[in-house]
């Protein structure tokens, strides 16, 4: 078999990818299902959802799956107590199976905490590429349920079902994070080669009954998921680099070097949407039919797109749970949901859970905090649009899907607002203004306007003493 240069072949497709994601606007393809449209449009009125990276590597408190890819980058380097030697590394991460017992598990908790501060979506990963099933499979014994885990004898060892159970219950829309990839699975990390790099190791087009039989274990595994777990409503699928080599620039030189890794997206997708109408697919980084919406990740858009997306941002500064990790102030939290919202998109933000299966009590402590200022702010979030100009200087802007009212959030460097005694705001295209408020203050307040300009006049003991945090929301109802 002859030998890819792994790092070539991967800057190689790095840059693709970029590529591509620069075009996604272009090539964004709206579903013809009317029930995927209007599960589309549900979602984007939800804004703000619960993302969580799950699995034995959290005993570690190392990067989720990454340390088992052989390429040389930061993010793979193996951290954990067996990295001198890559298999052995690779073995003893695979044994934590066997010590995986997290019996603080409780996913009614996780519902209250985000429930309260204002999510309405969950998305979980039910695989990651390193191919531990969180849920109860069929097709492999390396999984959350395998006699093997401690935790297989608790009666809520199949987390997945456990986690739906409980967000559905509180009318959450539900996310099946699956990774393509499937680094335990010999069908895709074949052990007769070393693993390469992220890619199947082997060359489909050589070897097709292998991949055929990774194609069916894939279409299964999703399969149980659409068919055992209740009301399926996202599935979000990640691995971008697993797709048909079609997708790839055919002009590039190394085209030729290339894997056809097509699972049959087609196929996938029909089944699954039999069992659960309406799914919305999130088939991330390979544009076409299957990717419904985009997901920038850790970023927020400088602008809006013109297609549904969804910012996937950690509240720390890791996807899976690390020992002291720094988290993400409550105002920092507030600010990317009031700018992701205000370009039209969601904020899809992950915690991950710990080995015992409970959050760091930090996770709480923000949520709590960002419920507090929802509940004040939460109208001029919830069943918004963008609208022109989006944002001036710290003002950003939404608009009510159902009223005439636009919201002007202020945002604050600090907790603590502190207001000046004019502001000055350019709505487009809005003439007659009947009132203006600010959310959470009873007091009256004073405006003028002149084309094109709104002016608004903050009583004097208001711009200090209100008891407002991490924004100032002027509703303005015209
Ligand atoms: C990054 C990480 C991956 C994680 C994903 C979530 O791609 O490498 O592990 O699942 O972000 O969006």
């Amino acid at each position: 078999m002859k030998k890819i240069p792994a790092l070539i072949l991967i800057l190689f497709i790095s840059t693709l990818l970029k590529a591509q994601e620069h075009q996604m606007s272009k090539s964004y393809v709206l579903p013809t299902d009317t029930l995927v449209q209007k599960k589309l449009h549900q979602w984007q009125d939800l804004k703000f959802g619960l993302f969580m990276h799950w699995g034995p590597y959290s005993e570690w408190g190392v990067v989720e799956s990454w340390s088992l890819c052989p390429e040389d980058a930061g993010f793979t380097q193996r951290k954990g107590p067996y990295g001198a030697n890559y298999f052995e590394y690779k073995k003893a991460y695979e044994n934590l199976l066997t010590t995986f017992n997290p019996t603080k598990f409780n996913p009614e908790k996780w519902v209250k905490a985000a429930k309260n501060a204002g999510m309405k979506y969950v998305v979980f990963t039910t695989k990651h590429h390193d191919g531990f099933s969180m849920f109860d499979t069929k097709q492999t014994d390396y999984k959350i349920t395998s006699s093997r885990d401690p935790f297989s004898s608790n009666p809520r060892s199949n987390v997945t079902k456990e986690i739906f159970n409980a967000f559905s219950k509180e009318n959450f829309m539900i996310g099946a994070y699956f990774s393509k990839p499937d680094w335990h699975s010999e069908y895709y990390w074949w052990s007769y080669f070393p693993p390469m790099g992220r890619n199947v190791n082997y060359d489909p087009a050589k070897y097709p009954d292998r991949w055929q039989k990774f194609k069916d274990f894939t279409y299964n595994q999703i399969g149980e998921l659409m068919t055992d777990y209740g009301k399926v409503d996202i599935l979000w699928l990640d691995g971008g680099w697993v797709r048909p080599k079609s997708t790839f620039d055919s002009t590039s030189p190394d085209y030729k070097k290339i894997y056809d890794q097509n699972i049959d997206m087609a196929n996938i997708a029909a089944m699954a949407r039999k069992k659960q109408p309406g799914l919305i697919i999130v088939d991330r980084t390979v544009p076409g039919e299957f990717e419904n919406y985009t997901t920038p990740e850790q970023k927020v858009p400088t602008e809006p797109l013109d297609h549904p997306w969804e910012s996937c941002i950690t509240m720390g500064n890791s996807w899976s749970y690390v020992p002291g990790d720094q988290y993400k102030s409550t105002n920092q939290i507030v600010s990317l949901l009031v700018k992701i919202v205000s370009r039209g998109g969601n904020l899809l933000m992950n915690i991950g859970p710990g080995p015992d299966g409970d959050w760091d009590p930090i996770a709480y402590s923000r949520l709590e905090q960002i419920g507090a200022w929802i509940k004040v702010n939460g109208e001029g979030i919830y069943g918004s649009d963008a609208v022109a100009p989006y944002s001036e200087g710290n003002i950003f802007y939404t608009k009510s899907k159902n009223s005439n009212t636009i919201y002007a959030f202020s945002l604050s460097d600090n907790d603590k607002v502190k207001l000046s005694g004019t502001l000055t705001l350019h709505l487009k295209g809005i003439s007659k203004i009947k009132k203006v408020s600010l959310l959470g203050v009873e007091r009256k307040i004073k405006f003028s306007t002149a084309a094109d300009a709104l002016t608004i006049t903050v009583p004097a003991n208001l711009q200090e003493n209100n008891n407002l945090t991490q924004t100032a929301t002027f509703k303005i109802q015209y």
